[in-house]
């Protein structure tokens, strides 16, 4: 794992979408995962206007949405389906054939975890894959206590992830199961990025850097990750020991 500090969120965003156009440069039909959420919304901006200036092939890339809250309709602004619309599909007009999201209202969402997993293999994985980190240091859906072994599953999600998540919708939601990517994903993922900014991810921050590795802080994965960046501004860094 890499820790790479940034001056402030624009930054931190600007190296993360120059890495996306680094990628489709190189392998136009590279398949790609994001999450959705306040970290990311920055660098699928950025990551936009740059394809769109530096007129980058976006036709044949496979874009995968990394998780969704079951139950909630994609037509809810604050579900991660809709994020995607509006702040990558839309803007680049991706044709849906390139699109993978969870269905959230699927009657048999255990299918669609294997649907998800088949499409992923069948496209030869994942080649790079940028995630948010939770209050409580979950990656995508992967909740406190998930194993490090899991592939795509639907999970009962944390008090902190139901509360927090409000921040997501506009009136009280009731949320109580995620539909996400696992970890093994992460580990089989030929390149992570997770961002993080702001002072009130500095302590998930060290803790993911520096504390001891272990599915009871799922982001902490990272330490064990080669192919893996933690990417965050100076305020989410500024409780790291091994900072200069
Ligand atoms: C959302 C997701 C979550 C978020 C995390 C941080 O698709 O996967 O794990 O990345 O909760 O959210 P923000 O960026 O809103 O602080």
């Amino acid at each position: 794992m890499e820790l790479k500090i940034y001056k402030d969120h624009h930054h931190l965003s600007d190296a993360a979408a120059n890495a996306i156009i680094e990628l489709l440069k190189n392998k136009p039909d590279a398949v790609v995962c994001l999450a959705s959420g306040e970290t990311p919304r920055l660098t699928c901006r950025l990551f936009v206007e740059k394809a769109l200036q530096q007129k980058t092939d976006t036709r044949l890339f496979t874009f995968i949405g990394l998780d969704e809250w079951v139950g909630i309709p994609p037509s809810n602004d604050g579900s991660c389906h809709y994020f995607f619309q509006q702040e990558l599909i839309q803007p680049l007009g991706i044709s849906s054939g390139q699109v993978y999201l969870f269905d959230a209202l699927s009657k048999d969402p255990e299918e669609e975890c294997r649907k998800m997993d088949k499409t992923i293999l069948d496209k030869g994985g994942i080649d790079l894959v940028i995630v948010g980190i939770g209050m409580n240091g979950h990656i995508g859906f992967n909740e406190p206590g998930v194993s490090f072994e899991n592939y795509s599953h639907v999970i009962n999600l944390d008090e902190t992830t139901i509360t927090v998540g409000q921040k997501y919708f506009k009136t009280a939601t009731t949320l109580q199961k995620g539909i996400t990517l696992g970890l093994k994903h992460l580990q089989q993922s030929k390149k992570v990025l997770l961002l993080a900014n702001g002072a009130k991810k500095a302590g998930v921050i060290q803790k993911t850097v520096e504390g001891r590795v272990g599915n009871d802080f799922p982001a902490s994965i990272m330490q064990t990750l080669d192919q893996g960046f933690v990417m965050v501004d100076e305020e989410a860094a500024s409780l790291l020991g091994q900072r200069k």
